[in-house]
């Protein structure tokens, strides 16, 4: 007999605690704690006829972006293809999705999980799964609109309802829609204080916002329902924003060493992410960071050759040019362009139109060539969401355009560079401080010395 899961969507197996097990491990999921994966990979080790259970372990693992965990995300899903007689309309979605995604055709995976949630817009799975991608390709749009589709069938009674709040709260954040976004990222919270994904939403909504003090309080009030999650790096990371836009950067190092540099090697590659994040901006405020880099750039080697997902590999580039190895440099490079030569999948777009002119302006900044980095970076800026991502993390590039214009003394297009930040976050010191610098090397002092007040007096908020 045909079974469905808490909110009504068939399963093709007949053993209750199965489902619940599966469910059990999507909660953990979504609240980043636990290991779920490992629990229904265990799970299937008795029950390898158990399709949903292939279809989840495979499509957890599509959103790692890191090549070791492959072999797992192939043979999950050639086990669930080989069940596909028995599976369901729903399960087949789920599996030519993961199928497309394998072949690195990000893009239809995402219509394959889009056409399961046309039938079924209750397939929490489904949903998480084509939102998370919508973020890692840089489909803003899609980030807000895929969870309008199915926004109307949830309500509060369903189980995971928080969830999608959360999902859609980022979304509209991406898309600028700040008051709803906070809205249904608070409800979320409000529902469970640990929703670690609306409690990002909100902060976002904070950084963009340039609301500071109310972003340290929203995340530091709350610390002990996020810390313990596997989300935590980069809830730090988004604390260490708020420090560093009002310049103090003291604690901006202190939430690195303490929180971003964990030991183990087995961790996931968002911590480097995070750090490497993190340092490139104090690289742009001229901070020194120490050995930091060096001990960073030891744990990004071993993937330097990866070619999986641009934005990974711009990362990598800021870790292996700031601390000057230049045998690092030429392998991520190599690689990319090697890549581009062979692949056909849906990074091919991304590393060619962001990722490598992002990756050259790297080193020419580490180098000091500025007015190259400016050539660089000038004409790919505003399609710069190819990158995936939030626009908080691609900050980074148009924080770097803005900064090689002064070094390269371009003052004119720094100021106007600066001005389109302060237009859009009057109440960041950091872009007050920009702003001065272009006026200043403009030679008006008195224009300069008034941004120079404004940043100073917003700092102390
Ligand atoms: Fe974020």
């Amino acid at each position: 007999m045909a079974m469905t899961d808490s909110r009504g969507v068939p399963v093709s197996c007949d053993d209750r605690g199965l489902i619940d097990a599966v469910e059990a491990a999507h909660e953990a999921a979504l609240s980043f704690v636990g290991s779920p994966v490992d629990d229904v990979v265990a799970l299937l080790g008795d029950n390898p006829r158990f399709v949903m259970g292939h279809c989840f372990a495979a499509g957890m693992l599509t959103q790692a972006m890191e090549t070791r965990v492959y072999e797992d995300m192939v043979h999950h899903l050639k086990a669930a293809e080989a069940l596909w007689d028995q599976a369901n309309d729903r399960e087949r979605g789920h599996i030519q999705a993961i199928r497309a995604w394998v072949k690195g055709d990000f893009h239809a995976a995402i219509e394959a999980w889009d056409a399961v949630l046309v039938e079924y817009p209750l397939d929490l799975l489904a949903l998480q799964l084509a939102h998370l991608s919508d973020v890692l390709l840089g489909d803003t749009i899609n980030q807000r609109d895929r969870i309008a589709r199915v926004f109307p069938a949830w309500d509060e009674n369903l189980p995971g309802y928080g969830y999608v709040l959360g999902f859609y709260s980022f979304g509209l954040e991406e898309n600028r829609d700040y008051a709803k976004a906070e809205e249904f990222g608070r409800r979320a919270v409000a529902l469970n204080p640990r929703d670690g994904y609306a409690i990002h939403a909100v902060a976002h909504v904070m950084e963009m916002q340039g609301r500071q003090a109310g972003g340290i309080w929203w995340m530091t009030s709350r610390e002990q329902d996020w810390a313990g999650s596997h989300f935590a790096n980069h809830l730090w990371w988004h604390l260490s924003l708020y420090h560093l836009d009002l310049g103090q950067v003291d604690r901006v190092l202190a939430i690195h060493d303490s929180k971003l540099r964990g030991a183990d090697p087995s961790h996931e590659k968002y911590e480097e992410l995070d750090s490497t994040a993190l340092l490139w901006r104090l690289k742009l405020l001229d901070v020194d960071v120490g050995d930091r880099w060096r001990r960073l750039a030891d744990k990004w080697e071993p993937s330097a050759a990866d070619t999986l997902y641009a934005f990974n590999d711009v990362h990598a580039m800021m870790t292996f040019a700031a601390d000057n190895r230049r045998d690092a440099i030429a392998v991520v490079m190599n690689a990319n362009e090697r890549y581009l030569d062979d692949a056909n999948d849906a990074n091919v777009a991304m590393t060619r139109i962001v990722g490598i002119p992002f990756s050259r302006a790297i080193v020419a900044f580490c180098q000091g060539r500025y007015g190259e980095v400016v050539d660089l970076l000038l004409p790919i800026r505003y399609r710069t969401q190819y990158l995936g991502g939030s626009h908080a993390q691609r900050d980074v590039i148009a924080w770097t355009l803005v900064e090689a214009a002064l070094r390269a003394r371009r003052f004119k297009l720094a100021l106007a560079l600066a001005n389109e930040r302060t237009q859009l976050r009057p109440t960041s010191p950091n872009n007050w401080r920009l702003t001065a610098r272009a006026l200043r090397g403009m030679g008006d002092i008195a224009s300069a010395e008034r941004a120079e007040a404004r940043a100073h007096s917003i700092s102390q908020n």
